[in-house]
């Protein structure tokens, strides 16, 4: 019996908390004895610390103390190999974190930072991506664990044989998560056991890597996550800024607050990987294809793998009976690159969704007509069919929502005054997958429930949902249910991560009430509290492995300046097929989000790293330039009516990330649709414009 609450538009639960103030992030818990945390990063770009001078930092008014490599305490050996932190005198990457200033206010915990004196010795560095790197290697398996490389039919054969060909190659830049919360982290210990409260997407997750780290039975961890200000994947894993709080802490024997400044989030805590993409596409003169081949490069640390799976996005996504995927990797002295919004999918899509509208062109026919000529049941490489596909549903309804009828496909049609107008279109699709979690539901005397899951909410509007799932599943009105999330000592449960929070913590939210209702069978309240727990791990693990993705179709027109190349985004319109909608409120945003930040990535962000510093020209909001609304003239999200019954108990597939995948190609294709120049490095400014094809 349900009622209702799913797939009803509710505002978030925490709206009033967040908006009053009430609701706490990481370091806003008052804390007894309290002290704060600044971390040094190094001053160059690979080498050995040689001496550090900790006088004058110590003898500044309120400083407690500077940890470093040789009095940080000590924590285990083994990967993950970044958060090891103050543990050796070795610079792998500028900005590594190598000493920590406590003090007793965050000021004099910053001038304590000034003083700090450190001498290295440096050595040869290489920081810059390139597709003749002699360091180029296959990585064993690319994320999460993709095959490294892939192959059916013969692609050279079936590219040889073809009567269109495409070869191009699409390169993007390195991009800075920029949640507006920084990692930040309160750190406590008591009596041996470590309080953290930190902006995580997991509290379970970073729990489990704090009692590694410091080698304590995780109960002896807790990690609480109540309120986290943004993520996009920075924050999927325990990550620099809790590492450091918990060694200061513990190091002074008082509760430290550590953040980090916008500027240490450029480096230190991940990003997405530059790419250099080479897509070879080969067709009849139907447009049928024939042959796909996509070989990826991109960047890894000296001091941790983490292999980018960018090629991953084109194994499933077009038929072809020819196909070639392959990934290679270089290891600079760079931070280890992480997880940004769709990662592998994203900057995957850009290259591929841009080498179809260049087959559109060279064959003539429409981009639309184009993909769905290529759709597929099955999945073209795993030969199973899909659970459920509906790109082409999505393009013929973003089609026709957008007005993509009697477009004139020829370059620089449309022109009203200095504007050359242009339209273009990209498909998306991101995997639908779902981990273990557990839960707990208990009915109370009082006819209410209560539901416990450490999912987290990073602003996606998480505990919202989880709240309607968990009415739903009690057959009760959500105002009779309270939802407990974001907190280790709650069930253990998941990442909001990969798009699979939603659908993993509902499965397990979804148990409990179903074992709770089986415990209640006359559904009078109980005369004492009662609950049931529910634990996933069996019934994830033997999900039967058809392929499963979400999908949607993005169309973009935008203006260019004829006599700058100045870009501007006139309006944005996708159309997704994600399965079940549980809250069209939040729904709306997580999809506008994602494809906000696809715009971003395709006119402005770009991460300039400089050979001779190893660093970052521009790492700050002020240089590093984010879409804002100013930017986004129109933008609408829709989704279709999806039912797929193989997903999970809930239906969903997950939408945090399908919106930013192929947005940045349909931005391309209507710049090329609009001056007839092809961008295949992003991002499109105008300097890459103006001047070239008769623009000024
Ligand atoms: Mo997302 S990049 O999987 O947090």
């Amino acid at each position: 019996m349900s009622t209702g609450a799913v797939g009803r538009a509710y505002p978030r639960l925490e709206g009033p908390a967040k908006v009053t103030g009430a609701a706490r992030y990481a370091v806003e818990y008052p804390v007894d004895g309290v002290s704060y945390g600044w971390a040094v990063p190094s001053a160059v770009v690979r080498g050995r610390i040689t001496r550090i001078d900790t006088t004058q930092a110590l003898a500044s008014p309120g400083v407690l103390a500077v940890l470093h490599h040789g009095n940080a305490p000590r924590i285990t050996p083994g990967p993950p190999s970044e958060l090891r932190l103050l543990q050796e005198p070795t610079v792998h990457y500028r900005g590594q974190f190598v000493a920590v200033v406590v003090a007793t206010t965050l000021e004099a915990a910053r001038e304590g930072a000034r003083l700090v004196r450190i001498d290295y010795d440096t050595g040869p560095h290489s920081t810059v991506l390139t597709d003749d790197h002699p360091g180029l290697y296959a990585p064993e398996h690319v994320n999460p664990s993709y095959p490294t490389d892939t192959a059916e039919g013969d692609f050279d054969a079936g590219y040889a044989a073809a009567p269109v060909r495409i070869d191009a190659t699409y390169r993007t830049p390195a991009y800075h998560n920029n949640p507006m919360e920084p990692h930040a982290t309160t750190a406590q210990w008591h009596d041996g056991r470590l309080v953290v409260h930190d902006s995580n997407q997991g509290a379970s997750s970073v729990q489990a890597t704090l009692a590694e780290l410091f080698a304590l039975p995780p109960e002896s961890v807790r990690v609480v996550a109540e309120h986290v200000g943004g993520g996009f994947g920075s924050k999927g894993y325990a990550k620099a800024a809790v590492v450091l709080a918990a060694l200061a802490a513990r190091h002074v024997d008082r509760p430290v607050k550590l953040a980090l400044t916008r500027q240490q989030l450029f480096g230190p805590i991940g990003y997405r990987t530059p790419t250099i993409q080479r897509v070879r596409l080969a067709a009849d003169t139907d447009g049928r294809l024939t042959a796909i081949c996509h070989d990826a490069i991109s960047q890894t640390s000296t001091i941790q793998e983490f292999a980018e799976q960018t090629a991953v996005y084109t194994r499933s996504m077009y038929a072809a009976p020819h196909r070639r995927t392959t990934h290679r990797l270089v290891r600079l002295d760079v931070p280890t690159p992480f997880w940004m919004r769709a990662p592998g999918e994203c900057p995957g899509a850009y290259a591929l969704e841009s080498a179809l509208d260049e087959l559109a062109v060279a064959v003539g026919i429409d981009p639309v007509e184009l993909r769905i000529r290529n759709d597929t049941a099955v999945d073209p490489e795993q030969g199973r069919p899909f659970t459920t596909r509906n790109l082409v549903a999505c393009l013929r309804e973003g089609a026709q929502r957008f007005g993509w009828a009697g477009r004139d496909p020829a370059p620089r049609s449309r022109r009203e005054g200095r504007w050359l107008i242009g339209t273009g279109v990209a498909g998306s699709s991101y995997p639908a997958r779902s981990r273990p979690s557990a839960a707990t539901a208990t009915a109370r005397p009082d006819g209410s429930f209560l539901v416990r899951v450490n999912a987290t909410d990073i602003g996606t509007g998480a505990r919202t949902a989880m709240w309607q799932v968990a009415a739903d599943a009690l057959g009760v009105p959500p105002e009779r249910v309270e939802i407990r999330i974001g907190d280790s000592a709650l069930p253990t449960a998941p990442v909001a991560g990969g798009s699979m929070g939603t659908s993993s913590w509902s499965w397990a939210v979804i148990r409990a009430a179903q074992a709770l209702r089986e415990k209640l069978r006359d559904g009078t309240p109980p005369t004492s509290e009662v609950t049931a727990a529910a634990d996933t791990t069996e019934e994830v693990g033997g999900q039967p492995a058809l392929p499963r993705y979400a999908y949607g179709a993005q169309f973009v027109e935008v203006r260019v300046d004829a006599d700058t190349g100045e870009v501007r985004l006139n309006r944005m319109l996708g159309v997704f097929a994600a399965g079940r909608v549980v809250n069209p409120t939040t729904a709306r945003s997580q999809l506008i989000g994602g494809m906000t930040m696809g715009l971003s990535m395709a006119l402005h962000e770009e991460g300039l790293l400089d050979e001779r510093y190893g660093d970052w020209v521009n790492h700050d909001l002020a240089t590093y330039h984010i879409t804002g609304c100013a930017d986004v003239e129109s933008i609408e999200a829709y989704w279709l009516d999806e039912r797929d019954d193989e997903l999970n108990p809930a239906g969903v597939k997950g939408i945090g990330e399908v919106g930013i995948v192929g947005t940045a190609a349909a931005v391309a294709n209507a710049v090329h649709h609009a001056t007839g120049v092809r961008i295949r490095e992003l991002p499109i400014r105008l300097d890459k414009l103006i001047g070239v094809s008769g623009l000024a």
